[in-house]
């Protein structure tokens, strides 16, 4: 007979690396319960096995496969192009790194406007890749939707204000929620995506006192990007704050390090080091055994 564990308290675990305390191993049902919990809960998105391995060797709780795939992995201008099929292809990479952190995949772009049936099909499809729980975007029209996807117990995390996936209809990447009116549908949808069972809800690009104007009007986390420092998490791009990346980053972005700068200028010394013919060296090549060279040279 299986054996189950006590609800909220998840098994301890032990992350390889200094940055890593062992922590709980990270479930819907726990992010959702640590509303209040005090410590901010901690997500970035990774979208191969490398880069989940240096997410789960830094200690993050969440894992976000995003669509945001399209536009710093595979180079589009948007995240309208990532298929079904993309996500769960990369979710799968992720997913075999066996993370500690819990890992969720975002729904592409139609993959969950065209009805609950499709939505779930798709979810489904993300869960099957090794998914623990998909994202959504959007308020009130997508509660049918959220509400089929929890009711196949998949656990739905939320995402307002800034919704790259309505990049068209908001005219561009824009701060959302900058008027009274719009502050006040914002705190409308997230009470309502807390209400339908959303486990978790991501605030993007809203202004600050919103942010904390919807913090406090939720009883489940909310995570921003872009929201300032009154949520209940902090989520950045794997790329942005890690400097993987030749563009300026957004206002919001703290930079830890520059890879693209590094990798960049540590390839160049590998080209110049071959085109000088310093590589590879000696101890770079395998040799035969010495007596065997003669009879080799000889025939
Ligand atoms: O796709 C993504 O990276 C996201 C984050 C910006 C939250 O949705």
């Amino acid at each position: 007979m299986a054996t189950y564990g006590p609800e909220s308290t998840p098994t301890q675990v032990t992350a390889p690396t200094a940055a890593n305390r062992p922590r709980p191993t990270v479930t819907a049902p726990w992010i959702r319960a640590g509303k209040g919990r005090g410590e901010p809960l901690v997500m970035v998105t990774a979208y191969d096995a490398p880069t989940a391995r240096v997410a789960d060797g830094a200690g993050v709780d969440l894992i976000l496969v995003g669509d945001s795939l399209a536009m710093v992995v595979l180079g589009y201008d948007d995240t309208l192009h990532v298929t079904v099929d993309d996500m769960a292809h990369h979710t799968a990479a992720v997913a075999r790194t066996s993370p500690r952190p819990m890992v969720v995949a975002d729904l592409p772009w139609m993959s969950y406007h065209t009805g609950a049936t499709d939505a779930v099909r798709n979810a489904a499809t993300l869960v099957r890749a090794g998914a623990q729980a998909v994202k959504l975007e959007g308020g009130r029209k997508r509660l049918a939707v959220i509400e089929a996807i929890i009711d196949a117990e998949i656990p739905v995390m939320g995402h307002l204000g800034l919704t790259p996936q309505s990049f068209h209809s908001m005219g561009g990447f824009k701060v959302q929620g900058k008027d009274l009116e719009a502050a006040k549908v914002l705190v409308d949808d997230a009470r309502a995506l807390a209400g339908a069972g959303c486990f978790a809800v991501v605030l993007e690009g809203i202004p600050d006192v919103v942010a904390q104007l919807i913090t406090e009007s939720v009883d489940v986390p909310t995570i921003g990007i872009g929201a300032g420092p009154h949520c209940d998490g902090q989520v950045l791009v794997w790329h942005d704050v890690l400097g993987f990346d030749e563009q300026r980053p957004p206002k919001f972005v703290r930079r830890y390090a520059a890879l693209q700068a590094d990798a960049t200028d540590a390839l160049g010394r590998w080209v110049g080091d071959v085109r000088a013919g310093r590589f590879p060296d000696d101890s770079e090549s395998y040799h035969l055994a010495a007596p065997t060279v003669p009879s080799l040279v000889h025939h």
